[in-house]
């Protein structure tokens, strides 16, 4: 039963106003909602209110008790006037409640999750983003095992009943759709701190958390206030309640949720210190609390007419989010980080049977739509859009469309009409982003005439077919061009935007004096697969004189790839370019070390994997490791230097210490590349040593792939200290899963009887077999158990929580590219979740697409 996009009908009944009183219990809640129902158009159908797991007390209509029809899960009313007030209550069981979607317990705290379809968990409603309700709230529970009582708005009254229990009640000014309401109950405690608007408005700002975690609050609370100012200043959007709650729990199932002036967090999200986190916990935190507040506008103010537009909110939100992590910290590394999100999550969507547009025409399940193709591919098509428009146009586009869109349930296309209206630029051409999936695959050739100093640059771009959509047209494609002086090391033709928005274009450079080199799609300016006809030599040259960092990078990691995918088919590989580079990148005066952290990192496996028609998982392994050994061992004199690099303090997390770091630990794992010995003590030395999750970790993370005696007493070690602590003890389980060894498969296997593994715990599941999926050396074991472990995984935790076991379903997914004999125990394991009894839409969704 699939959902299709061109049914969209506008709804038949709205619901101005809503209360909803709570008696909030974890073994039974009752909730009693009253809706104030009006009829929406010209129409004699009934109303329907969706529900699910509800039990059914009574229901009223203008206060009379009624007997509903039921249509499925969803409760069905004849009204016969224009208008009417509902009445229903209800019976919960948020404690029994596994799939934390709607009212559930997490630690003794009760909270809700009700984005996208989970509201109809909690009371029935027509629970789609299209119906905007003011929402008021009562809720009453135990005093002592729920003294902090919070929803969304602004709490308005609050008193004690005499008998332990005590209430609070809530108003929220704004009207928001069904997925947008929450509720918490439990034991908390706030980090309390106050943030003045651009117009003058004091904003009491808290994040709640179990008392014993205070401490790690700060740079959540920090990263908060950034993000309110940098909303005011590169948007000028400003907060528009008096309060703003954040709320962390040990059990969610997505990073957080933005509900108005109430999100909830995934505490991996807002917990960090020095001991227990790293820098890039750090970073993610700063990215997923911003994301969360600008959705305050690009969400909540602003939301999604249908699920089918969720890029609208979530695109947009996402390129936000990312031009504010550029702000606050390295833009280039940035950049390069958000390309190999894009290029290990959304590329193999793309190319694979799980592909579907930004905006999905179809879907069994909303929740297996929260993609990288919707989230990330969403954000390259509106950074697209901004390229074209320049800065300023765009701020004209986005300013119309908050306005013009204030307080509406709007679509992509709206989104694109506003910017559209506001800059006076035509955008039309882009709108095929939104409906084409697949990634564009674009050949560049680069022509030179020394003697008339014409260089001519050919492109042509083509679209792969994907399931539904066999035939592709070509797409605007935006590249920042420029040309490099082969011999000067300099720009010889500035940087210039070409757009290519037919399948082949020419485009003519005069006055080029000396060879030119190719540097196209800087900054990645287009999500897009690129080849370049090159010479040999000129990504090593173009690796050091590139004047766009990204490109830059790119050069070195193309030359790496090339290497790699040369030994992965057992071609001859001539690796001595690739080291030459390496080594020049590592000694570069010009280059701060954040970047040469980036730049010589090797590409992973499941990227080199991409590259190859018929994949050998052993053959990619090992010709990843071979260079990895080369560079260790040619390099082992620059590489020690860059591991003596000091001016990282454990306890500064300036941009400039958290590079020095990450290029420190990337040494330290290719010396262990190059001499076990030496890296195995060099990394126990430094996981002895460290005053800080990042180098404690790195260490780790070295030693766990090597098979010395310091591995077991160090993953000893770091359990004994940390196994209270269940964040860290996630990275405990996630290390050994992303170990590169032959006998992690069994290592897997044996975590997941661990007395702490906690398949019901979603941090816990992605820390041992989320991370195992994308382990390709060991989940691609030729044996197949890696398959049967993950199927199993998959299995069992659909009969607890169906969302997050979808989500482990695409490791299998690309079956059909690896060589005959595990392609056939990948599609097995497929067919074996598909035949499964009980199996939820979402997993069987997932699985039976991944097999067609
Ligand atoms: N809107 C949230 C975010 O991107 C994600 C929530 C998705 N939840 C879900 N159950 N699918 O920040
Ligand atoms: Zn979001």
């Amino acid at each position: 039963v699939a959902t299709r996009r061109e049914d969209y009908r506008p709804p038949d009944w709205l619901v101005p106003e809503i209360s909803l009183d709570f008696d909030l219990d974890p073994q039974r809640t009752r909730v009693r909602a009253s809706l104030e129902i009006v009829r929406n158009g010209d129409h004699d159908r009934p109303l329907r209110l969706d529900g699910d797991e509800l039990t059914l007390i009574s229901a009223r209509v203008d206060g009379r008790e009624v007997e509903p029809g039921l249509d499925g899960k969803q409760l069905v009313l004849d009204l016969p006037g224009s208008r009417a007030m509902v009445e229903t209550e209800v019976e919960i069981a948020p404690a029994a409640n596994t799939k934390l979607m709607g009212l559930y317990a997490s630690g003794g705290i009760l909270c809700t999750q009700c984005e996208a379809e989970g509201f109809r968990r909690i009371t029935f409603f027509p629970d789609r983003p299209d119906v905007l309700s003011r929402y008021r709230v009562r809720m009453e529970a135990d005093k002592d095992r729920f003294p902090i009582l919070l929803s969304n708005g602004n709490n308005i009254a609050a008193g004690e009943e005499g008998d332990g229990r005590h209430w609070a009640q809530w108003e929220d000014p704004f009207p928001k759709p069904s997925y947008l309401f929450a509720l918490v109950a439990g034991d908390l405690k706030a980090n309390s701190d106050s943030f003045t608007t651009m117009s003058g408005r004091k904003v009491a700002l808290n994040i709640w958390v179990r008392e014993a975690d205070l401490p790690k609050t700060a740079h959540a609370m920090e990263s908060l206030k950034l993000a309110m100012a940098w909303d005011e200043k590169v948007y000028g959007r400003e907060y528009d309640l008096d309060l703003f709650n954040i709320v962390a729990v040990a059990d969610f199932n997505m990073g957080a949720m933005e509900n108005k002036g109430l999100n909830i967090f995934n505490s991996a999200y807002v917990l960090a210190d020095q001991e227990t986190a790293t820098d890039a916990d750090f970073d993610n935190i700063s990215r997923v609390v911003a994301h969360e507040y600008f959705h305050n506008w690009s969400g909540d103010r602003i939301t999604c007419r249908d699920w089918f537009q969720l890029s609208l909110k979530e695109g947009f939100t996402v390129f936000r989010d990312q031009s504010f992590s550029a702000d606050i910290g390295s833009a280039p590394v940035k950049r390069i980080d958000d390309v190999r999100v894009l290029r290990a999550a959304q590329f193999p969507e793309d190319a694979g049977p799980l592909a579907h547009a930004v905006r999905p025409d179809s879907y069994i399940e909303i929740s297996n739509f929260y993609t990288a193709t919707v989230y990330n591919k969403g954000a390259e098509l509106i950074r697209m859009m901004a390229t074209v428009l320049g800065a300023e146009k765009f701020r004209a586009g986005t300013d119309l469309y908050f306005d013009r869109h204030d307080g509406e349930a709007a679509t992509c296309d709206d989104f694109v009409k506003a910017l559209e209206d506001g800059s006076g630029v035509d955008l039309s051409a882009f709108k095929i982003w939104y409906s084409q999936a697949g990634t564009p695959k674009v050949s560049a050739r680069l022509q030179h005439d020394p003697q008339t100093r014409a260089a001519t640059l050919h492109l042509e771009q083509r679209v792969d077919p994907t399931p539904g959509q066999p035939d592709k047209a070509p797409m605007p494609i935006p590249l920042r061009t420029a040309l490099i002086g082969e011999d000067s090391c300099a720009e010889i033709a500035a940087e210039q935007l070409v757009l290519l928005e037919k399948a082949q274009a020419t485009i003519e450079f005069a006055n080029v004096a000396e060879p030119p080199l190719l540097s196209i799609n800087r900054g990645f300016s287009a999500p897009i697969v690129l080849t370049v006809d090159r010479r040999p030599g000129e990504l090593e040259r173009l690796a050091q004189c590139d004047t766009d960092p990204f490109s830059r990078y790119e050069a070195l990691q193309e030359l790496m790839m090339c290497a790699l995918v040369a030994s992965a088919t057992g071609a001859a590989a001539d690796l001595e370019p690739v080291t030459r580079a390496v080594g020049a990148t590592l000694r570069s005066d010009a280059l701060d070390a954040a970047f040469k952290a980036e730049a010589i990192l090797l590409p992973s496996e499941p990227l080199i994997a991409d590259r190859l028609d018929v994949v050998d998982p052993d053959a990619v392994h090992e010709s990843r490791e071979a260079l990895r050994r080369a560079i260790g061992n040619e390099l082992r004199d620059d590489l020690a230097s860059a591991y003596g690099t000091s001016g990282a303090p454990g306890h500064d997390l300036s941009p400039a210490a958290k590079g020095v770091r990450r290029l420190r630990n990337v040494a330290l794992a290719l010396i262990a590349a190059g001499d076990e010995r030496v890296g195995a003590t060099l990394a126990h030395r430094q996981f002895m040593a460290a005053d800080n999750m990042t180098d404690r970790q790195a260490a780790l993370g070295t030693l766990v792939s090597l098979d010395a005696p310091e591995r077991d007493q160090a993953l000893a070690a770091f359990y004994d200290r940390f196994h209270d602590d269940p964040l860290v003890l996630d990275k405990w389980f996630a290390l050994q899963a992303a170990a590169q060894r032959r006998e992690t498969v069994d290592e897997v296997q044996r975590l997941a009887h661990h007395p702490d593994f906690r398949i019901g715990n979603p941090n816990r599941l992605r820390a041992l077999a989320g991370t195992f999926g994308y382990n390709h050396w060991a989940f691609h074991s030729p044996d197949g158990r890696g398959y049967r472990f993950l199927t199993d995984m998959i299995l069992d935790a659909d009969k607890l929580n169906p969302q997050v076991a979808a989500r482990l379903i695409p490791p299998f997914g690309r079956w059909r590219r690896f060589e005959p004999k595990r392609g056939e125990l990948m599609r097995e394991s497929l067919e074996r979740i598909v035949g499964a009894r009980g199996l939820s839409k979402d997993v069987y969704e997932q699985a039976s697409k991944s097999l067609a």
